[in-house]
C-alpha cells in the first residue's frame, strides 16, 4: 500500500525529531513492503518567518489531501512578542481545528526498562503505570471567546472563555468509552464541576451519555485538584481518564514525567474519519535545538500510533514499539532518560538505532 503523509517539522528540534520518525517509518516501510510518500510543509515560527502567518494555506491543503500528518513542535522564544492569533502556538490550534480533531490521545506508560527514571519512589510505580488520557481538543477555553480591553474602572482586563456544548462532550465521551471497553471498563472522567458551570455539564453529559450507550462501563468523577494530586500518589488507579482540553494539557505533562520523561509521550488526534494529526506532546524545546541531545523517541511512537489508529497497521505498529522496547533494553539513552551505568546516545543515534531494530 502507499501512504501520503504530510510532515510539519516546526521549530526547534521538531526537525531533528521529525527526521528520526521518518527514518523510522522509512524501514517499516522497507520490512512490510508499504510505500510512505512524505510531504514537508511549514508551521509555527517557521512559518510565520517564510510567510508571515503560523498556518499557511498550502499547509492546510497539504494536510488536508493526505492520508495522515505528523507533526514535530511548535514555538519558541522568538516569536513569543507576536500577538496571540499570530503565535506559532496559533498555527498548531489552527490544524487541530481545521482537520476536526476533537479527540486527543495521550497514553502514558511506564516503560519496564525505564523504571529507573521515574521521579516516583519504585514502590508506587513497580506494578506499571498507563495512563491513558482522552483530551477534547477543539473546544473549552483554547477556542472559546477572547476579550481585552479597559473596564468601567478604568483597568486593563482580559478575558478567555471556557465553553462546552453537549455535542462536543458526547462525542469525545464515546471515544473514551469505545476505548475503555478494550480496557479496564472504567473511565475517571476529570472537571471542576464544585466550581465552574461548564464542568457541571461536562459531568452530567459524561454520566448520561455513557449510561445509556455503554452500560457496563464505570465513571468515577474525580476534581482536577485531586487528579493532579493522585497521579503522584497512586498513579497505577488510573486507566482512561477523560477530560477537557486544558485540563488534558497539564495533566498529560504530569502523567508523562512520572513515567520517565516528556520525551518518551506521544499523542493521536483524530476526528469523525481515520485521518489523523500525531505529534509528541512535548514542545519545540529551543534551549537543546541543533544540538543533536533531543529524545526522538515520543516522535517515533507517535509514528506507530498513525500506523494503527489511521492506517490499521497493527504488526507494523507493534514493530515500532518492539524497537523502542529493544533499543532500551539495551541500554541505550538520549540525555533525559539516561541514568548510571546505561549508554548515553544523541539522537541521531537514537533514532538509527530504532530504525535498525525494525
Ligand atoms: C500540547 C501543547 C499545545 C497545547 C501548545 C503548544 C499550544 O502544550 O500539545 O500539549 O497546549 O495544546
Ligand atoms: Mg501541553
Amino acid at each position: 500500500m502507499t501512504y501520503n503523509i504530510t510532515v510539519l517539522d516546526g521549530d526547534g528540534i521538531g526537525p531533528e525529531i521529525c527526521k528520526g520518525a521518518v527514518a523510522v517509518l522509512e524501514a517499516v516501510g522497507k520490512k512490510f513492503g508499504h510505500t510512505f510518500n512524505f510531504t514537508h510543509r511549514l508551521i509555527g515560527g517557521c512559518a510565520i518567518d517564510e510567510t508571515g502567518v503560523p498556518l499557511p494555506e498550502e499547509t492546510l491543503e497539504s494536510c488536508l489531501k493526505s492520508d495522515s500528518v505528523l507533526l514535530g513542535a511548535v514555538g519558541g522564544p522568538k516569536w513569543d512578542g507576536l500577538s496571540g492569533d499570530l503565535r506559532p502556538e496559533a498555527g498548531l490550534l489552527g490544524i487541530r481545528k481545521a482537520m476536526g480533531l476533537f479527540t486527543n490521545i495521550r497514553p502514558a506508560r511506564l516503560w519496564k526498562s525505564l523504571k529507573d527514571a521515574s521521579p516516583l519512589k519504585s514502590a508506587l510505580v513497580e506494578g506499571g503505570v498507563e495512563i491513558i488520557i482522552v483530551r477534547e481538543l477543539t473546544g473549552g477555553i483554547y477556542f472559546g471567546k477572547r476579550e481585552s480591553g479597559t473596564d468601567e474602572n478604568g483597568q486593563l482586563y482580559a478575558s478567555d472563555t471556557e465553553k462546552y456544548t453537549v455535542e462536543e462532550i458526547e462525542r469525545v465521551t464515546k471515544v473514551a468509552c469505545e476505548l475503555a471497553s478494550k480496557r479496564r471498563k472504567k473511565i475517571v472522567s476529570v472537571d471542576k464541576a464544585n466550581v465552574l458551570e461548564s464542568s457541571r455539564l461536562w459531568r452530567k453529559t459524561v454520566h448520561e451519555y455513557a449510561a445509556k450507550n455503554y452500560p457496563d462501563i464505570e465513571v468515577e468523577d474525580m476534581f482536577v485538584d485531586n487528579c493532579a494530586m493522585q497521579i503522584v500518589k497512586n498513579p497505577a488507579q488510573f486507566d482512561v481518564v477523560l477530560t477537557s482540553n486544558i485540563f488534558g494539557d497539564i495533566l498529560s505533562d504530569e502523567a508523562a514525567e512520572i513515567t520517565g520523561s516528556i520525551g518518551m509521550l506521544a499523542s493521536s488526534s483524530l476526528g469523525y474519519g481515520t485521518r489523523g494529526l500525531y505529534e509528541p506532546i512535548h514542545g519545540s524545546a529551543p534551549d537543546i535545538a541543533g544540538k543533536d541531545v533531543a529524545n526522538p523517541i515520543a516522535t517515533i511512537l507517535a509514528c506507530a500510533m498513525m500506523l494503527r489508529d489511521s492506517f490499521s497497521l497493527l504488526d507494523e505498529c507493534k514493530s515500532i514499539e518492539d524497537a523502542v522496547q529493544k533499543v532500551l533494553d539495551d541500554g541505550y539513552r538520549t540525555k533525559d532518560i539516561m541514568s548510571e551505568g546505561m549508554k548515553e546516545t544523541g539522537c541521531t543515534e537514537m533514532y538509527m538505532l530504532i530504525a535498525g531494530n525494525i
